[in-house]
């Protein structure tokens, strides 16, 4: 698979490319205020962009989104929930998609598992079962706030304890920061070190600094 993690802005976020080596369509996901090197990026790669995921409405991680889809045509995917914040930005949705739902990405295909809590429509991306992208439900030895208008620590808390946690440990988890003490990780990794993940109890997250 063509796989991307890109460090994008002033404020650590990370934008991911990948795409199928068969059919050489390729996804974007975050663009943050990078557009034009992502887009200078993929298409040095030989892939075309027909999707462009959202991972939440934060104006760090969708700052590109308008020009991404205006340079490539590719349709803008968010959860059904997160909606009403992008179009407050002025971004259409041309895909709302809900949890457990597939997406297409050439011959790769993209679970949506909905992890509301740092937004109501964060949602995380399983590419091919392999790697997960978090967005800023979780980090590298922490999870996103959930003190932003629309979140909520009793929802956080149950998406990291029910959807994610779950997951075979084998499976790579990608951040929407660069927060860790390293870039990427594995849900077994995150289970054994990240107190976000490793607690047991609403009373035990509540309680982390
Ligand atoms: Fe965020």
């Amino acid at each position: 698979m063509y796989w991307k993690q890109v460090a994008v802005g002033g404020m650590g976020n990370f934008a991911y490319l990948f795409g199928c080596e068969k059919t050489k369509e390729a996804a974007l996901v975050d663009p943050g205020f990078e557009a034009k090197t992502l887009l200078a990026q993929v298409q040095a790669d030989g892939y075309r962009v027909a999707h462009l995921f959202t991972t939440h409405g934060h104006y760090d991680h969708v700052g590109g989104h308008q020009e991404v889809a205006a340079a490539t045509g590719a349709r803008i995917i968010a959860h059904r929930l997160e909606v009403p914040m992008l179009k407050a930005q002025g971004i259409g949705v041309d895909l709302a998609v809900k949890d457990g739902q597939s997406v297409a990405v050439g011959t790769l295909v993209v679970q949506i598992i909905h992890t509301p809590g740092h937004t109501p429509g964060a949602i995380c991306l399983l590419v091919n079962g392999e790697k997960l992208i978090t967005g800023d439900t979780l980090f590298v030895g922490d999870c996103g706030r959930a003190d932003l208008p629309g979140g909520s620590l009793e929802e956080l808390f149950e998406s990291i304890q029910k959807k994610l946690k779950t997951l075979p440990e084998r499976v790579q988890v990608y951040p929407g920061h660069d927060y860790g003490d390293h870039p990427f990780s594995t849900i077994g990794e995150e289970k054994r070190s990240n107190p976000a993940m490793a607690c047991r109890s609403l009373d035990e997250f509540r309680a982390l600094p």
